[in-house]
């Protein structure tokens, strides 16, 4: 995800910003860039690629007086990775970096181009800056326009801004996205998007809250909040190990990625939400002309939201949905014809089996997309069309925000189809969006959930198997649910159509024999809970998750109480994930770098 690092004070400037970006690294980019103003000068630099290539371009800019400078990576989401693209973003004589999504900057942007302003990059942020400068020409002062702008803006933001008309100020916003300000003994002010780039240089920060606007100069640190009444900054001391900064505080990677989930579908659906359409703006509007059959295709974990799709293509947008294993696809002389449309999804976009598939797809005529969370990568330069998941990137082998971002995808995609098709009223899909709109919510970690399942964990740390079972798409998450726990327990588990279990394996029933047991209750409860009965008379050992009360249940895991079966999947999707995690903690597992596996499978 994107980084910010802002500074104010009279050291070398240039090396300040740069070391920050550096400290972001770990967050994931694919450009970066830095403005800086000292006295009247104002320069800037932008680099695509890693940061030595911005600090080669920036090799000869000397830094050494008083200055204000801000620096960016960017992890594109509107635009490509390009140098145009990449922040500051200029206006007439300010600079802006900026995290987080603009909703509203097709309208701004359009009013401003209306008004003969020429935009550059392709992305959203760019309209923050011709935005304040235009409220600038009618403002008694750069803080006026800056606080209009704030107000006229939509979305999620991080914004940092620049101008020379207030020079020695760095104005600031935050909303959705994080941000701080530090101070040392030095009287310098530094910014971030996260604690990282300030260890080491500042003594005390200052975490901004949602509505926070102001400005910062070398002297004074103002704060208005999101009723425009100005407050005092809140000081806290700065931790001074950066791994942990790194981690956000969390034991894990993967810890703050399952923590992490409500924000980054909360990024996944912002702009695309209509009144009771889906804006998918990045795809070709006649991609689904002549499209009679969708055919899904991935790996491991990305096989399973494939799976997961598949149910909610067939159910709500009334189209033929095949799901494949890509290494099985790439070998078996599939047949296809060019009325499918084929899907590859993708975590990184690198994954080879996965891409080759794309290549015979391409190769047989086939219309492409790609559902990947990685922009540029080969498979989105591949495909057709890209809808990119925006779930930042995912550091933990064994992945969790990848799979939610990119269910919600499909979830989006099934109405996006649908309302082409007309196989759901207009009103069922308004219905269904307001349900998205309660997927963040549901997915917040709740602490005594938490606490119950490292209490529970201690349970299942040995027996001969898991059984991980689920009816519906409720199947692909228990898949998902075994996977995980494979992946970072190295115990034995599986996932399976819990109507199955008869035909086979409820031979394997007994105490020793765990049953993780999928129970929505508003999807086949009745029959997906006889099945978990069939098993319970069997004595295996059962734990039921559910929203309601389950007699027969060795352990039972509550869920709340949801109206609809997409928000219990999501919710049993976190349990599923804490478990995993607490069991292999208790195992003494290395959580995040699970033995021989390895992120990103770029070989055969
Ligand atoms: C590897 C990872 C899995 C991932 C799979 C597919 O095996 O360990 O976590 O699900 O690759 O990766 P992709 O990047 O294509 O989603």
């Amino acid at each position: 995800m994107c980084g910010i690092v802002g500074y104010i004070g009279t050291k070398n400037t240039k090396e300040i910003l740069l070391e920050g970006l550096k400290e972001l690294e770990y967050r994931g980019y694919d450009s970066a860039g830095i403005a800086v103003l000292q006295g009247d000068d104002f320069s800037d630099f932008k680099a695509v690629g890693k940061l030595v290539n911005l600090e080669e371009k920036t090799k000869e800019f000397i830094t050494d007086k008083f200055a204000v400078g801000i620096g960016h990576t960017r992890w594109a989401t509107h635009g490509k990775p390009t140098e145009l693209n990449a922040h500051p973003h200029l206006g007439e004589s300010s600079y802006v970096v900026h995290n987080g999504i603009i909703e509203n900057y097709v309208e701004l942007k359009r009013e401003l181009q209306d008004s003969g302003i020429t935009f550059l990059s392709q992305t959203d942020t760019e309209v923050i800056v011709h935005q304040f400068e235009k409220n600038l020409k009618t403002s008694e002062n750069a803080f006026e326009a800056f606080q209009q702008t704030i107000q006229e803006i939509k979305g999620a933001y991080a914004v940092l801004l620049v101008t020379k008309s207030e020079p020695g100020t760095i104005f600031f916003a935050k909303y959705g996205s994080p941000m701080l300000v530090g101070i040392n003994a030095e009287n310098e002010k530094y910014f971030a998007s996260s604690d990282t780039p300030l260890i080491g240089s500042c003594s005390d920060v200052n975490y901004f809250e949602d509505g926070d606007y102001g400005y910062v100069t070398a002297d004074e640190i103002i704060i208005f909040d999101k009723d425009s009444q100005q407050k005092e900054p809140v000081f806290s001391k700065l931790s001074t190990n950066k791994l942990s900064a790194q981690k956000d505080g969390y034991r894990f990677f993967m810890e703050k990625e399952i923590y992490e989930q409500s924000t980054v579908i909360a990024d996944t659906l912002l702009g695309r939400l209509g009144e009771d359409e889906i804006l998918f703006d990045e795809l070709p509007g006649d991609l689904f002309d002549g499209v009679n059959e969708i055919k899904l295709c991935a790996c491991g974990t990305s096989y399973h939201s494939a799976l997961s799709a598949s149910y909610l293509f067939e159910r709500y947008s009334k189209t033929r949905t095949s799901v494949e294993i890509a290494s099985e696809f790439r070998y078996r002389e599939p047949l296809m014809s060019k009325d499918t449309l084929f899907v590859v999804i993708s975590q990184s976009g690198e994954t080879a089996d996965t891409l080759e598939t794309l290549k015979m797809a391409k190769q047989a005529g086939l219309k492409t997309l790609a559902i990947c969370n990685v922009d540029n990568s080969s498979m989105v330069r591949l495909a057709d069309a890209t809808i990119l998941t925006r779930a930042g990137i995912e550091k933990g082998v064994a992945s969790t925000k990848a799979f939610a971002t990119q269910v919600i995808v499909f979830w989006m995609l099934s109405l996006y189809v649908a309302k082409s098709k007309n196989s759901l009223s207009s009103q069922k899909i308004a219905e269904h969006i307001a349900l998205l709109r309660e997927v963040p919510a549901s997915v917040k970690v709740d602490d005594e959930m938490h606490e119950k399942l490292k209490r529970l964990s201690k349970r299942y740390l040995h027996g001969h198997g898991f059984f991980f079972i689920g009816r519906d798409i409720f199947f692909p998450l228990a898949l998902e649910g075994a996977l995980k726990l494979k992946e970072i327990s190295y115990l034995h588990a599986e996932g399976y159509p819990s109507g199955e279990m008869k035909h086979g394996p409820i031979a394997l029933a007994d105490p020793e024999l765990f049953t993780i047991a999928l129970l929505p209750k508003h999807l086949h409860y009745e029959k997906a809970k006889s099945n978990v009965e069939e098993l319970s008379a069997r004595d295996s050992t059962i734990c039921a998750i559910s929203a309601e009360e389950f007699s027969k249940a060795d352990d039972f895991i509550q869920i709340a109480s949801h109206e609809h079966y997409m928000l219990e999947f999501f919710e049993m999707m976190v349990v599923l994930q804490l478990l995993s995690l607490e069991i292999s903690v208790r195992l003494g597992n290395d959580v995040d770098m699970p033995r021989n596996l390895a992120k990103s499978v770029t070989v055969e």
